[in-house]
């Protein structure tokens, strides 16, 4: 069974599709994560993440890899854990861009049916129940208002140590929210079976409970 969470930058997305992947005994899958690695790639290749032609260069060399460990999900580049390196804010400014290139989606896309086809999986990002599993079993859209996306964002960098105001977190989720929404292939859009998750006024617990009840309950 695939269940598919998509929706935007700090929207509470991962912690969500985590927790329900542990309840539910399925494996989870950060797709966002894969697509952060190859950024990464392109970064220490010293490669403009705009040139697709070069970026093509670096995948062809690539060995992207996801493992469980502990109850976390880790991300591995050539056998490297990159686990931490994938959520510096340099990898952040460029992901969007990478993640825009249609040859990129195309691998990572073969990539992450590979793991989860024909498994009990949450498979979250963006595109997942669009593009990568159009018939999973479950769809869910989860949402949150800029505010408290903003908040929620700054929570997760000052863990890295890194602190910005709500003004300039919220600048860069549009920034990125414009990115992925509009770009030609694969864009940020909720499937027209998605259900919405609105979770402005959820708490952690009250969103992982609304998607496991719609699972179990079904
Ligand atoms: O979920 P995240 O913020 O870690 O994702 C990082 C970027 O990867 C995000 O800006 C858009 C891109 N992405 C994508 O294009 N398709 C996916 N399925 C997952 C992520």
């Amino acid at each position: 069974m695939i269940i598919a969470i998509d929706g935007p930058a700090a929207s509470g997305k991962s912690t969500t599709a985590k927790k329900v992947a542990h309840q539910l005994s399925f494996i989870y899958l950060d797709t966002g994560a894969m697509y952060r690695a190859v950024t990464l790639a392109v970064l220490n290749a010293g490669i403009d993440p705009n040139v697709e032609g070069d970026v093509r260069g670096v995948l062809q060399n690539l060995k992207i890899s996801v493992e469980e460990s502990d109850g976390e999900s880790k991300t591995f580049l050539n056998g490297n854990d990159v686990s931490e390196e994938i959520r510096r804010t340099e990898v952040t400014d460029h992901v969007s861009a990478v993640s825009a290139l249609p040859s990129v989606r195309e691998e990572m896309v073969t990539i992450q049916r590979r793991i989860a086809d024909g498994k009990d999986a949450v498979v979250e990002g963006r595109d997942i129940g669009t593009v990568v599993f159009p018939e999973a079993d479950f769809k869910f859209y989860i949402s949150a208002s800029y505010e408290v996306r903003g908040e929620r964002r700054g929570l997760d960098l000052k863990k890295l140590g890194i602190e910005l105001s709500k003004e300039e977190l919220i600048k860069d989720l549009k920034r990125r929210d414009g990115i992925d929404s509009g770009r030609m292939h694969s864009p940020l859009t909720r499937a027209d079976d998605a259900i919405l998750v609105d979770t402005t006024d959820m708490t952690f617990e009250e969103q992982v409970a609304f998607i496991v009840e719609k699972v179990r309950n079904s």
